[in-house]
């Protein structure tokens, strides 16, 4: 049983490794990120703002893993950051690629200023963009690698009170699936994980009431990170959870697109819109 699990993280890692750049690391799901591909062999280029907690994650998982890891603290929402990390990975053979950062401004549309948006489409399209065409290029020369894409069931349709975030989301998934079928003839693998709600830090601290949508069921970020790196190689895009695949087929096969956004906004207004609709 041991022998087969070293086998599986040998074979991992020599697809994938011998270094991972998890982009949004510090907490939450891309610190199970992390976590699951140290425990796969992989060494670690560990990117977010919060250098005390990749710091501290970066020890831990040294500690438990007997990996190296790098921190990288950064602002993936700035112009330079892809170019930054580009520059600061240009001597490691970087073999996965996880973008997992995202910034998502939660209202009404017009009650947040423009520089709101532009920050959600400069952190979930403008550096993965960026990151994907160092990485995809050195990938490909090398001839192996994989890249995954964090996504959001919110992108499937049009979803009111995040409708700059969810655009954004979609374009991941637009982006993973071109991807995928260009370079899955030259060893480079990339996924678009499509999540539901997950447990992170930064879920709970929207304080979202409960939506009684038949998706609400949140996901540990381990469970995600599992299934998510389990389809790597084998599709382009994981859905994690089966209640979230399930209402995934009811939204986009079983009901019209206007009948999607409409429930989509009425579970969001429930979530987030306290005061009721405008
Ligand atoms: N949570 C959910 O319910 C849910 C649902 C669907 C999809 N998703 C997707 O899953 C991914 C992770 O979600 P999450 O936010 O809940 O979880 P998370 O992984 O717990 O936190 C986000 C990570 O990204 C980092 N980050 C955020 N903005 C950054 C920036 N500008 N520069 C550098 N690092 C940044 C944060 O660290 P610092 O604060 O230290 O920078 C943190 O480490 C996102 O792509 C999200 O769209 C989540």
């Amino acid at each position: 049983m041991l022998d087969k699990l070293n086998s599986h993280s040998k074979e991992f890692r020599e697809r994938y490794g011998p270094w991972a750049l998890v982009a949004g690391a510090s907490e939450g799901l891309g610190a199970a990120y992390a976590e699951a591909l140290a425990r796969r062999g992989l060494d670690l280029i560990l990117v977010a703002r919060r250098g005390e907690l990749l710091q501290a994650l970066a020890a831990r998982l040294d500690a438990k893993y007997a990996i190296n890891v790098r921190s990288l603290p950064l602002d993936l929402s700035q112009s330079e950051a892809a170019g930054q990390i580009t520059r600061e990975t240009q001597a490691d053979e970087v073999g996965l690629l996880v973008y997992n950062a995202a910034f998502s401004a939660v209202g009404r549309f017009l009650d947040h200023p423009m520089e709101d948006h532009l920050r959600e489409v400069d952190t979930n399209v403008r550096t993965p963009l960026g990151l994907v065409n160092t990485f995809g290029q050195r990938m490909l020369a090398a001839g192996h690698g994989g890249i995954i894409l964090m996504s959001s069931l919110s992108a499937f349709q049009g979803s009111a009170y995040i409708s700059t975030y969810s655009a954004t989301k979609a374009f991941n998934i637009v982006l993973a699936e071109g991807l995928w079928e260009e370079w899955r003839r030259s060893g480079v693998d990339v996924l678009a994980c499509i999540a539901g709600a997950i447990r992170t830090p930064n879920y709970l601290a929207s304080s979202p009431k409960r939506s009684g949508c038949i998706a609400d069921a949140t996901l540990k970020p381990e469970s995600v990170v599992a299934e998510a790196l389990a389809a790597l190689g084998h599709r382009p895009t994981v859905i994690p959870g089966r209640l979230n695949r399930l209402s995934s087929f009811v939204m986009r096969r079983l009901l019209s697109r206007q009948a999607a956004i409409r429930i989509m906004g009425n579970v969001l207004r429930g979530m987030y819109i306290h005061e009721g609709p405008k």
